[in-house]
Order: structure tokens, then sequence, then C-alpha cells
């Protein structure tokens, strides 16, 4: 399927500033949601659609980080080549850095913290097809003024427009595109936008201007760009609805319902996990209440406390609540807990940009 020599790019690179404070430490990319990194699915839905030689671009601060977690991409059935974008300065200009590793080939750019349910094969094989300059992937939002979109003449996109203030459509561009070689003269020729940053939505638009064909394709399935914290929540309840049941872990006095996946080497004791729900591996669960669309990574310890709606990243802990923890997001080895000894008193040692809510 690969025959056409169709390559992959995906944007790992940026800052992640609306992530803050997980993006100080971590790359967002990696962020997990249902306990898999947002990056591996983009990844995975690139090896569906039969793209094996997969670029990945990365920022010199986080990207040994994404180095370590995706390696050469053998366990995913493709071959990884790093890029190193010295800053962030926008997605076209991510794509112009790449420009050696693509050469002539066609390819398929995904930023790496975007989630599309149905992967990409429907858009790959609309391409592989029509031989577009261009093909760029629409969804209707109900906020088109928040996004980048775009107006189409018939079949085919007629111009972009970068979050405008009266929007004449509703068609938002979601962060998957193929492109052909003819977009790196296009981002050669465009000015930074007023953010600083080469925008893809110019460059495309430079191909439209050019009389280049750039076609349209309405994605089906839900999308879900994961930039901050409300939309991972959202992602990994859409990823978690579709989860299917497998409990490998040991029960004590402890009950499952509905669809759970509890991994090997995790200790439920009198514990109640209402599914959809996901427990990594070596987590240990005991006097607690883990409600629908938690996801709870490797090494956690709940104890005496009740959560749902969130997520808990590897090492942290949550100990000895007394309401419910809801819609939370919580980093690597974060520790939470109440105090036996002074009830009526907080206490936080907490990082720069945290956002704590006492409900
Ligand atoms: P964005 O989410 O638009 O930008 P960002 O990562 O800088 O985040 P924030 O706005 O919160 O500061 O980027 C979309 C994806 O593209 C994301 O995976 C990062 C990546 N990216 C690059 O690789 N290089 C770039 O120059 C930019 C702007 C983004």
């Amino acid at each position: 399927m690969s025959g056409d020599g169709l390559k992959g790019l995906i944007l790992s690179g940026g800052r992640g500033t609306r992530l803050r404070p997980l993006t100080y430490t971590s790359a967002k990319q990696l962020v997990p949601v249902a306990n898999k990194p947002v990056l591996f699915y983009g990844i995975e839905s690139m090896a569906a659609a039969g793209i094996t030689e997969i670029g990945i671009i990365i920022a010199p601060e986080t990207g040994e980080e994404i180095r370590a977690a995706a390696g050469d991409g053998s366990r995913f059935g493709v071959s990884i080549t790093y890029v190193v974008q010295d800053a962030p300065l926008g997605l076209a200009h991510a794509v112009l850095t790449a420009e050696e590793f693509l050469g002539d080939s066609p390819f398929v750019v995904y930023l790496g913290d975007n989630l599309l349910r149905d992967g990409i094969n429907a858009l790959v094989e609309a391409f592989r097809r029509e031989r577009p300059d261009a093909l760029i992937l629409l969804t209707p939002v109900s906020d088109p003024e928040n996004y980048g979109v775009a107006e189409l003449d018939g079949d085919s996109v007629s111009r972009l427009v970068e979050k405008p203030e009266e929007p004449s459509t509703d068609l938002a561009l979601v962060g998957v595109y193929m492109f052909t070689s003819s977009i790196f003269d296009a981002a050669r020729a465009i000015e930074p936008s007023a953010r600083g940053e080469l925008e893809i939505t110019d460059a495309i638009q430079h191909l439209v201007d050019h009389r280049l064909r750039v076609d349209p394709h309405i994605v089906q399935g839900w999308w879900k760009d994961t930039g901050r914290v409300d939309d991972i929540l959202e992602a990994n309840r859409l990823i978690l609805d579709d989860l299917r049941e497998r409990v490998e872990g040991e029960l004590v006095e402890s009950r499952v319902d509905g669809r759970v996946v509890i991994e090997p080497g995790v200790r439920l004791e009198r514990a109640l996990v209402r599914g959809p729900a996901i427990i990594g591996a070596g987590s240990t669960i005991t006097d607690a209440y883990v409600g629908p669309y938690t996801a709870i990574g490797e090494n956690v310890v709940v104890a005496r406390a009740e959560l749902e709606h969130s997520i808990l990243l590897a090492g942290s802990s949550v100990r000895d609540l007394q309401g419910r923890m809801e819609a939370s997001l919580v980093g690597k080895d974060v520790a939470i807990a109440r105090s036996p000894a002074m009830p009526r008193a907080y206490r936080f040692v907490v990082g720069d940009n945290a956002d704590i809510t006492i409900l």
C-alpha cells in the first residue's frame, strides 16, 4: 500500500502553553488519553493507512522524551525519523523544517496533539484517488470564529480564513492535511502572521491563489484537539466510550461494573470501579470509588477517596479526600492527601500555573 511513497509528518514540537503546568516538564503530545499517549494514536492511524515512513517534528526541550517514548517506530510497524525544529515558528515552518526528509513524496501532516476517531484511511484514499495538490480535512463546528475555516466553491477550496470575526462558513480545519511538494514553495513565499508564525492556512491559501487544486474532505466521526485540559478530559471520555472490558488484576471484596480495564498487577481492595474506566498496571485502589470516564496510570495509589471523569498520571496518589474528585488532570508523581491532624487547614506545595479548585 505504501508503494506510492506517501510519507507521514507528525508535528510534536510547539510550546504547549495552554497545558501548563504539565508542559513545563513534559511534552503535551505524551499526555495519556485512556492511558495511551495522544501521539501514539496519530502514529497508529498512519500505520493503519499504510504509511510506514514517518517523520516527527520535535522541539529541543521535549524532543528527547518523545524519542524515548516512540523510539524507532518498530513497535508500530513503521520507521520514525526525528526532525528538530529549533523554535516553534508555526505549522508551515515545521513542514519546511522537514523538507529534506519529505523530499518529493506526497505526505500527510498530522498535529501530534490531535485525535480522530476514524483515523485517516478515508482521506488518504481520497488523496490517492483524486491526486489533488493538497487536501484539507474539515468539520462543521458551532464556533467557527475560534478556528481556521475554509470556504468552498463546488468541490474545491476557494478561501481560507484564520479565526474570522464574521464567519461565512462553519467548516473548520481539522489538524490533518495532505500535501504534495508544492507546499514548500508556498511556505517559503508567505510572511509570518501577526503572532509571528508561518501559518499553514496562509501557505494553503497561496496554493489556491496560484490555481493549484486544494480539495476539501469532510471528517466523519469525532475529531478532538487536546490542547487544553477540558479537551483532554473530553478526548478521554470519547476514547473510553469505545473501551473493551478486560479485568486482569486482583479483586479483594471489590466490584467492577460495566466496561472496565484493570491491568495486571492492580490490586482493588474494598473498591468499586464503575466503567468506562481504566486502571494501569501496579496501581492500588483501596476503600475507594472510581467512577465513569476515569483513566488511572501505572503505579497510582487511590485510598479512601472517590473520583470520576479524571486522569491521573503514573506514580500519583490521592488519599483521604472527603468530597469526590472530578474533572481533574493530575500529573506524574503528584501526591494529594487530606491530613487527619489538621482537618480545617489546607496546605499546598504547587508549581507555577497549577489550577486548584475547592468545590
Ligand atoms: P498548537 O497547539 O497550535 O501550538 P502549541 O503547541 O505551541 O500550543 P499552545 O498554543 O498551547 O502554546 O500546535 C499544534 C501541534 O503542532 C502541536 O502538536 C505542536 C505542533 N507544533 C509544532 O510542531 N511546531 C510549531 O511551530 C507549532 C506552532 C506547533
